[in-house]
């Protein structure tokens, strides 16, 4: 697939485009979510989930006290958040390998940055930048 790039002019307007890239999204599949604190990364995982089937989107949050959270959706969505990662060995220990290999659920992880050298070759980056107050670049790569 090829480098998409948009720009979106609200949260709801970054959930709409989440909600659609869910469509073509294979089971399998590793998002890694790469971009500063707020520029879009929950809320486009958000989106993604409705777009999956998720039932009640509003349960997405950017998992805070642990690293994981799992959203039952139509297709099962494993949410992670390295941001407070301290060691590889924290995610290994919970088992982050066979999660992201579960050829039947998507993986979406914030600050892919941090676990680098635990994501596969196929992983699909998406890069946020704020552009200002309401506007964030997109970068689907
Ligand atoms: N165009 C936009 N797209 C997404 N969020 C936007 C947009 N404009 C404003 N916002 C606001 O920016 C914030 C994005 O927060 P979000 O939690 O999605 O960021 P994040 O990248 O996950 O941050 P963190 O690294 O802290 O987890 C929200 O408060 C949202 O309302
Ligand atoms: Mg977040």
């Amino acid at each position: 697939m090829k480098k998409q790039t948009v720009i979106t002019t609200s949260a709801d307007e970054t959930v709409r485009f989440a909600k659609r890239f869910a469509v073509d999204l294979e089971p399998g599949r590793v998002l890694c979510l790469e971009g500063q604190l707020g520029s879009g990364k929950t809320t486009f995982i958000k989106g993604l989930a409705e777009g999956l089937g998720l039932r009640r989107p509003e349960q997405v949050k950017s998992p805070t006290f642990v690293l994981m959270h799992v959203y039952k959706a139509k297709t099962p969505l494993y949410h992670f958040d390295c941001y407070r990662l301290n060691s590889l060995e924290e995610l290994e220990n919970i088992g982050f390998q066979d999660f992201i290999s579960d050829p039947h659920a998507i993986s979406c992880v914030e600050w892919a940055e941090k676990a680098k050298e635990l994501l596969p070759e196929t992983a699909r980056h998406i890069r946020f930048e704020i552009l200002d107050a309401s506007r964030r670049r997109i970068t689907v790569f």
